[in-house]
C-alpha cells in the first residue's frame, strides 16, 4: 500500500534503540561502497515533553511515516499531484525547514531525520504554523532514499551540516561517500539538485575531493546563480548558527543530476 495516509497505524514512529538495520543499500549499489559500513544505526533516545507526545499522537500518523519499504505516494500524501518534491536529510530541529517553507509554498519537503525530539519539534513548528508543504520521515536518510523512493522521482536533495565525524577512523560514517553519492544521482530526476552544505573544514575538503566521482552528476559550483532552489538558503539552520558564531567558513556544494 502506498503511503498516503496512515492515520490507520496504531504506533507509528518508535524505533527501538540501536536497532540494526537490515539494508538494501548494499544489494543495490555494490556492497564496495563506504556507506553503510556499520550495520547498524544508533537512535538516539530522547523525551518528549508531554505536549510533544500529545501532538505527536495526534498528528504524526498523517504528517509522518517512519522508514519501511512501502514506496511513499507522494502525490497522495501531499494532496497536490505535480508539485516539486526535495528530500532534506537530517533536519535535526527543523527550525530552517520550518522557517523556509512559507518562502518554498510550491515545493513538497520531505524532512528525514533519526532523532525524534528533533522530528517532534518540527511537527510542532508545522502544527502551530499551519504549514502544509511538509511531511516528515524518521530514520536513516540512506535507507529511506534507496527503499521508499522511485529511481528519478525528486527534484532535490537537501544535506545541511551533515554530522562531521571528525575523527579519522570515522570518516568512514560521513553521509557523504560515493555510494551516497551514486545513490541520490539515481532518485533525483533530470536536472534535479544535490545541495549540501558544510560549516567544517576537513569535512569541505573531503566533499572537494568527491564532487566530480559521480558521473550522473554534474558539479556546479557555488555560487550557481540560475539554481532552481536557491530559496534554501535565505534561512541559516540552527547548526550554521553554531558554525557562524566560532567563525567557521560555510562551504556550499551543488550537483545537478544529468
Ligand atoms: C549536525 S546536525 C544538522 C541539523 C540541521 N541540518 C542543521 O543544520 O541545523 C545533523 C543531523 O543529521 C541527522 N542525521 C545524521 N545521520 C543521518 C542519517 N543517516 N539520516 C537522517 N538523519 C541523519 C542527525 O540526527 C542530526 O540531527
Amino acid at each position: 500500500m502506498p503511503i498516503s495516509d496512515n492515520s490507520q497505524k496504531s504506533h507509528v514512529g518508535d524505533l527501538p534503540a540501536g536497532r540494526p538495520l537490515q539494508t538494501d543499500f548494499n544489494a543495490e549499489f555494490g556492497n564496495d561502497l563506504d556507506y553503510p559500513r556499520l550495520g547498524t544505526v544508533s537512535f538516539r533516545r530522547g523525551t518528549l515533553t508531554d505536549n510533544q507526545e500529545a501532538l505527536w499522537d495526534e498528528y504524526w500518523p498523517k504528517l509522518g511515516t517512519v522508514l519501511s519499504d512501502e514506496k511513499i505516494d507522494v502525490d497522495a500524501w501531499f494532496g497536490r499531484p505535480g508539485a516539486k518534491t526535495i528530500v532534506e536529510i537530517g533536519s535535526g530541529t527543523g527550525t530552517s525547514t520550518a522557517a523556509m517553507a512559507p518562502l518554498e509554498a510550491d515545493t513538497n519537503v520531505i524532512a528525514v531525520e533519526l532523532y525524534k525530539p528533533g522530528l517532534a519539534k518540527l511537527l510542532g513548528a508545522v502544527v502551530r504554523g499551519d504549514i502544509r508543504n511538509i511531511r516528515m520521515v524518521r530514520g536513516d536518510g540512506v535507507e529511506v532514499l534507496t527503499r521508499m523512493f522511485d529511481e528519478a522521482s525528486l527534484d532535490g536533495v537537501r544535506i545541511f551540516f551533515p554530522d562531521p565525524w571528525p575523527k579519522a577512523r570515522h570518516h568512514k560514517r560521513r553521509i557523504i561517500q560515493s555510494g551516497v553519492l551514486n545513490l541520490i544521482a539515481t532518485r533525483l530526476k533530470p536536472g534535479g539538485v544535490l545541495h549540501v552544505a558544510t560549516d567544517h573544514a576537513d569535512y569541505a575538503e573531503w566533499i572537494k575531493e568527491l564532487v566530480d566521482v559521480e558521473p550522473q552528476l554534474e558539479y556546479m559550483g557555488w555560487p550557481w546563480e540560475e539554481c532552481p532552489q536557491l530559496t534554501d538558503r535565505q534561512v541559516i539552520t540552527k547548526f550554521e548558527g553554531k558554525g557562524l558564531q566560532k567563525d567557521h567558513t560555510i562551504t556550499e556544494f551543488l550537483w545537478r543530476r544529468k
